[in-house]
């Protein structure tokens, strides 16, 4: 039992009013909900084959325990859906002081995921590590995109000099396509060890596959358990195409109402966890990418998509929250809640003679922090705004693999209703062709061209101070 619970009370009429979705409206979705479902049943979706492969488990566990063996430091040399979903299993699941702590305790060595090529950040990172005790992992399913494959260029060039040719390549192990690609084809002709990305999942759907996974056994997280608390949600899903049963089509159905028939163009994913922070990320990009689309099936311009945000409880109360409370009915806040957190920090009795700071003491952080959870969906409920929560009973391998996995199925289902394809990304494919023409890449003239001149084209109106 995953004893995760999905909570769409206060996205209902009942509670928020006009800004609430109705029966009626939920009715009228029927038809549609039922296609949708039938259709995602029926697709060839890689993700789902991904939890169902305690094989590549296996062999990502070996290698990982191999890597521990053998280095101080661990980087992973990705970007966007080949660096988001590692991150995000890293901060939910290792300690939050992971690479301060010495090892042991510390299960693994330590993980750096830049997740950009900013020039001062790459080069402060090598700064930081030992090239002699140091594995990068390379993660691209193109094998060709520019971050990354600069990246590996600049490490795979500190670790010949510092270690020679021969013996660098042991530093390196590249995760990308079993077939395509031309880092498939240096793996091949350069002998660096290697994992591979299924050819039907697309990056940001990728966590679960050998692109989360090695980081995340490299550091200890136990992935067995995290693809079991996946299956467990896919068993969920396959069961039953009914709302309020089938809680990512379920979520899918109220957030596309939502979007479409309330005006809330905007879904807020707030946690109120420090350890889950990073999933908020990682779901902006899952949500933002697969749903944002020009154009629908039949090609008709629709330009589609809720604008994903992120908050932290309790930090945002004090930062973005007066905007959620009194500005615009242009967003839903969906609130990730735990109930049980790995520690109790006890708050001490002290000052008994002060009434702002006594009440406070014999409580735990526990309580306040589930405290100001409550409270704020209150006060956002009463101001009308819709809100709902997922609700964990604890963040372990388990529970984060299943709730990854809801928000990818609640992804693949919102295709469906938006009628639009979830798993391809015209636009950042733009933005890549454009800066290949801008580095010299062979074949993309025309496109340097278009830059070049769109630049000249805008260059007046500028302020220059
Ligand atoms: O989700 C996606 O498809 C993207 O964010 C990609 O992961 C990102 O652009 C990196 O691409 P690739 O892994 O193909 O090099």
């Amino acid at each position: 039992m995953l004893n995760l619970r999905y909570d769409f009370n206060n996205l209902m009429e009942e509670r928020v009013g006009e800004h609430g979705v109705t029966d009626a409206e939920l009715r009228a979705l029927g038809p549609k909900l039922v296609a949708a479902a039938s259709a995602v049943e029926k697709a060839p979706l890689g993700f789902r084959k991904l939890p169902h492969d305690p094989k590549l488990a296996d062999e990502v566990a070996v290698l990982a325990n191999e890597i521990q063996g053998r280095c101080d430091s661990f980087v992973v040399v990705g970007i966007g859906g080949s660096a988001l979903g590692n991150i995000a299993l890293h901060s939910a699941l290792n300690h939050p002081e992971y690479n301060q702590l010495p090892r042991p305790p510390r299960r693994g060595p330590r993980l750096f995921v830049p997740d950009n090529i900013d020039p001062d950040r790459i080069a402060a990172l090598l700064e930081v590590v030992d090239l002699e005790n140091t594995v990068f992992n390379v993660v691209s399913k193109s094998g060709s995109t520019a971050e990354i494959i600069s990246e590996f260029l600049v490490f795979r060039d500190a670790l010949i000099k510092k270690l020679g040719t021969e013996r660098h390549v042991e530093r390196i192990v590249i995760t990308t396509d079993p077939e395509r690609g031309e880092l498939r084809e240096i793996v091949k002709r350069f002998g660096y060890a290697s994992l591979p990305i299924p050819s039907d999942v697309g990056g940001r759907f990728s966590v679960l596959s050998a692109v989360g996974l090695l980081s995340a056994a490299v550091t200890g997280i136990d992935i067995h358990k995290l693809l079991k608390g996946a299956v467990e949600m896919d068993a969920l899903c396959r069961k039953s195409k009914k709302l309020w049963e089938n809680p990512a089509l379920t979520g899918a159905a109220l957030h596309y109402l939502m979007d479409k028939a309330k005006g809330k163009n905007i879904q807020v994913m707030m946690p109120y966890a420090h350890a889950l922070r990073d999933v908020a990320d990682w779901f902006c990009q899952l949500w933002a990418e697969s749903l944002g689309k020009r154009v629908d099936r039949a090609g008709k311009t629709v330009h589609a998509g809720q604008t994903p945000g992120k908050a932290l409880g309790v930090s945002d109360q004090h930062s973005v929250l007066q905007l959620y409370l009194e500005g615009p009915f242009d967003k839903v806040v969906t609130f990730l809640t735990v109930e049980e957190f790995r520690t109790t920090v006890p708050i001490p009795p002290a000052f008994p003679g002060f009434e702002a700071v006594k009440y406070l003491g014999g409580h735990t952080l526990n309580e306040l922090i589930r405290a100001e959870q409550r409270a704020t969906e209150l006060a956002l409920t009463q101001s009308g705004k819709p809100n709902c929560a997922i609700r964990l009973p604890r963040v372990d391998e388990e529970t984060v693999g299943a709730l990854l996995y809801l928000l990818e199925m609640q992804t693949a289902y919102a295709g469906e209703l938006y009628n639009i394809n979830a798993f391809d990304q015209p636009g950042v494919e733009l933005g890549k062709n454009f800066t290949y023409g801008l580095m010299g890449r062979k074949g993309y003239d025309a496109k340097r061209r278009e830059v070049e001149q769109a630049s000249k084209a805008n260059s007046q109106w500028v302020v220059n101070t």
